[in-house]
């Protein structure tokens, strides 16, 4: 009998599995089964028996812990002991990353972000960066340590250093019917999160229908763990639970939401945008010992720092300055407004749809390793709760080709009705 027979049979009857045992799991996940790794069919069977069975928080800790050492670890805060990092389950013109980043860079505290790829309704940073010209994205320990100590930033995507054993379980997942297991996810998350050795994270964990998960009792649930593993790994964490029952800001696609992230650091963010990152950022700055005030916040967008310094970091990076002192941002020719049928109150919007319909016009990626046209963009100019005049712009699209199909069903996933009420947008704090 083999050793993966051995820990799945554990797993089937229900009897706990100990760290050993899922380090056997972490490492057979980063080894093909020619040099001793296990099967897809081992890897899907313990995915399928933690989903079904769980993981109790000793399990989670020790799955988390085997898949981070997988991988490289770079323990960021060696050299810089205030350096702090962000994780957001994910939305829709969702723009807080970029705006936060520069920002409480400004103000002395050191952010290191590294994102993933957007999949499905949501967009990923990374993805939206590039609309920047030049950005190089895939970042390693040394490139971070440098960016870090000259600019106080780096944002990226992660080299296939971290946390390998997630890469393979993570496709494994999606084929399996596996990614909703709260172990699963949380593991995933932080075996990446913590490879970069920030000295602290804070969690923007969404609910609503534009989230990942969208019952609150759900998204509580993952930041309650999230913050638990994270605390019982050594590293200091909190959460915020934030409102994705609509869009965040006020545009969702690649290039707007580079356009409205500059925006914000010139002092016209879309105040819900800017108050949840306002939120997350004072949050950071505690996580790490520095006291930052929402007015220190206000005076590095009010001052122009938090700007010069995207600038910097940005050509840091790779951004050509020429592109940096006179951004193109233009989106998609061809404009699309959907109009109010009725008089009422903004009161549903399908949030998870339009993020959906914007994909489905090239705005966004369907499947692992689609291609994005960064210029396809929404805007969505009201609010939930808002009272509303027939004929009132409800959705501006900016498409690449007209699709009236398609306009038809971006106004399906809006409903003007008689009542409606205005979502809290931040919600409690966790930690
Ligand atoms: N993001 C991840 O990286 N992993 C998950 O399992 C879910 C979201």
């Amino acid at each position: 009998v083999t050793i993966p027979f051995r820990i799945l049979d554990r797993l089937r009857a229900g009897r706990p599995l100990d760290e050993e045992a899922l380090r056997r799991v972490a490492e057979g996940a980063t080894r093909e089964p020619e040099d001793g790794g296990w099967t897809d069919a081992e890897l899907a069977a313990f995915l399928m028996g933690v989903a079904v069975r769980g993981l109790d928080p000793a399990g989670t800790r020790a799955l988390t812990r085997a898949m981070l050492e997988s991988g490289e670890r770079w323990d960021l805060a060696a050299e810089l002991p205030t350096v702090v990092d962000k994780h957001s389950t994910g939305g829709v013109a969702d723009t807080v990353s970029l705006v936060l980043g520069p920002l409480l860079a400004a103000c002395g505290v050191p952010v290191v972000m590294l994102t993933g790829r957007g999949l499905g309704h949501t967009g990923g940073t990374t993805d939206k960066l590039e609309a920047v010209p030049g950005l190089r994205l895939e970042l390693g320990r040394d490139d971070c340590r440098r960016l870090l100590a000259a600019h106080a930033l780096a944002i990226g995507t992660s080299t296939p250093a971290i946390a390998p054993a997630d890469r393979r379980l993570y496709a494994l997942r999606d084929r399996t019917a596996t990614i909703r297991s709260l172990p699963l996810i949380t593991a995933s998350i932080l075996s990446k999160k913590l490879a970069t050795g920030a000295a602290a994270i804070v969690f923007d964990v969404k609910s609503g229908n534009g989230a990942f998960l969208r019952e609150p009792a759900a998204a509580r649930e993952l930041a309650r763990t999230l913050v638990a593993t994270s605390r019982s790994l050594g590293r200091p964490a909190s959460a915020l639970l934030t409102d994705m029952s609509q869009p965040l800001g006020e545009w969702a696609g690649h290039t707007a939401e580079v356009r409205a992230t500059l925006e914000a650091l010139a002092g016209e963010g879309h105040p819900a945008l800017m108050e949840v990152t306002f939120a997350l950022a004072e949050e950071m700055a505690a996580q790490v010992g520095q006291g930052v005030s929402r007015a220190d916040l206000e005076a590095a967008i009010s001052t122009g720092r938090a700007r010069a310094l995207f600038d910097e970091w940005a050509a840091a990076q790779g951004a050509d300055p020429a592109w940096l002192a006179r951004p193109d941002l233009r989106l998609a020719p061809v404009e699309r407004v959907v109009a109010s049928p009725r008089a009422g109150v903004l009161a549903r919007v399908d949030t998870r749809q339009l993020g959906l319909l914007l994909a489905e016009a090239g705005g966004g990626r369907l499947g692992p390793g689609g291609t994005i046209d960064h210029a396809v963009s929404l805007r969505y100019p009201r609010r939930l709760g808002d009272r509303i005049e027939r004929g009132d712009e409800l959705l501006r699209l900016y498409f690449r080709e007209d699709d009236d199909d398609l306009v038809g069903r971006f106004a399906a996933a809006l409903e003007v009705a008689d009542d409606g009420e205005a979502p809290e947008l931040i919600g409690e704090r966790i930690g």
